[in-house]
């Protein structure tokens, strides 16, 4: 018998618990949101939105996002500063298009996302990591760094960081600005995680900086509605703007996702977005506290910091080698991802990521005691 074509991306076979995977449980992921914003923009008997749309993409979607996004923020947000996107993924490919050529250099957190690596990877450029302490960026580290070469971006996460759960303290956001200011780089500030904050207000969005010149802070309804929207935006100033939109992908294309932003955009203005989010910050914050209390009770060996958002916890566990343990942990039935996939350089291999999205809270205690035995017999 054939076997059934694949439809999501990560297959997890059925009585596995993949403490790895970072993406969204299907429970999560707003049908019925989804469904009454899409009743609502095709009853309305308006075409325009399947048609080609404006580059940018479409000015009522950016206004009512900005609109969102502006008291979230706390300061204003306008939709001139705002461009349409596929989602981060395809953003972050983008800018490297337009903003770089094989051979630059690029920063990049140590850890750091890994499948931008990827990202970067494909266009050839040099990547270079940057440590980081319980903080975040080093600012200290980059300084250093930045005496060797200049890159033509440093890509971070500032919030709730994938991997290590991290947010940038807003003295060293600054310093990172001065910085690509004083040696002309840009910043590529990815926010994914900005809005799902549970005990701690994220920091402010780099958004606000985008006068300096330097900054392109880019974000995604990936976390915060569904990833298979593949829709995002991208905030930065008028000049990065127009490059993007001149661009020839786009002179073809037009806007990016004129027919998903439509329904999003229904979905912003009857205020289920606002709905979605708090009701993530619920969930995912009590997840939180499970998966703390259960590596307490069951890995009392292993180090980490609890996360105040986002979907990661960062475990260090002495002398390991992770991969190994993941080797073991499959065989108990439990996923994790080894440190060294979220390092540039190789190098992280006592480190392991959990995540908190793909499993209520159940299955995330049953998973942490599949992984206490297998760290019974390491
Ligand atoms: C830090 C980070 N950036 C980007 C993405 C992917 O974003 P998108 O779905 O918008 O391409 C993820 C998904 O896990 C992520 O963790």
């Amino acid at each position: 018998m054939n076997s059934p074509l694949q439809i999501a991306q990560t297959n997890i076979p059925q009585g596995f618990i993949d403490l790895g995977a970072g993406e969204p449980q299907l429970d999560l992921l707003p049908l019925e949101m989804l469904r009454n914003a899409a009743a609502h923009r095709l009853n309305f008997g308006d075409r325009e939105f399947l048609q080609y749309g404006i580059e940018q993409g479409d000015g009522a979607f950016r206004t009512a996002l900005a609109n969102f996004l502006s008291p979230r923020y706390g300061f204003p947000v306008s939709p001139e500063n705002l461009f349409v996107t596929s989602g981060i993924s395809s953003a972050l490919d983008l800018l490297c298009t337009l903003f770089t050529k094989p051979g630059d250099t690029v920063f990049v957190e140590e850890p750091t996302y890994f499948l931008a690596l990827r990202i970067f990877a494909d266009h050839g450029l040099r990547v270079a990591s940057i440590p980081t302490d319980e903080a975040g960026l080093s600012i200290d580290a980059l300084t250093h760094a930045l005496r060797e070469s200049t890159p033509k971006f440093i890509y971070v996460i500032p919030s709730f960081q994938n991997p290590s759960g991290h947010t940038l303290p807003p003295e060293r956001g600054k310093q990172l600005i001065e910085l690509a200011q004083k040696h002309n780089f840009l910043i590529i500030a990815d926010e994914v995680y900005q809005f799902l904050g549970y005990t701690q207000t994220p920091p402010t969005s780099f958004g606000a900086e985008i006068d300096s010149g330097q900054v392109i802070a880019v974000n995604s309804f990936s976390k915060i509605l569904a990833p298979g929207l593949r829709l995002g935006w991208l905030h930065s100033n008028p000049t990065v703007i127009q490059k993007i939109v001149t661009s020839g992908m786009l002179d073809s294309a037009g806007g990016l996702n004129p027919f998903t932003s439509a329904i999003v955009r229904s979905l912003i203005e009857n205020g289920d977005l606002d709905k979605n989010i708090s009701h993530l910050v619920n969930i995912l914050g009590k997840r939180v506290q499970v998966m703390d209390a259960s590596l307490r009770e069951h890995l009392p060996q292993v180090k980490y910091t609890k996360p105040h958002g986002g979907y990661f916890f960062w475990v260090q566990s002495p002398n390991m080698d992770a991969q190994e343990l993941q080797k073991k942990a499959q065989a108990c039935q439990v996923g994790l991802r080894p440190g060294i996939r979220f390092s540039s350089r190789n190098g992280l291999n006592d480190f392991f990521r959990l995540s908190i999205s793909f499993y209520g809270e159940e299955q995330i205690k049953e998973g942490i005691v599949r992984l206490k035995d297998c760290f019974q017999d390491r």
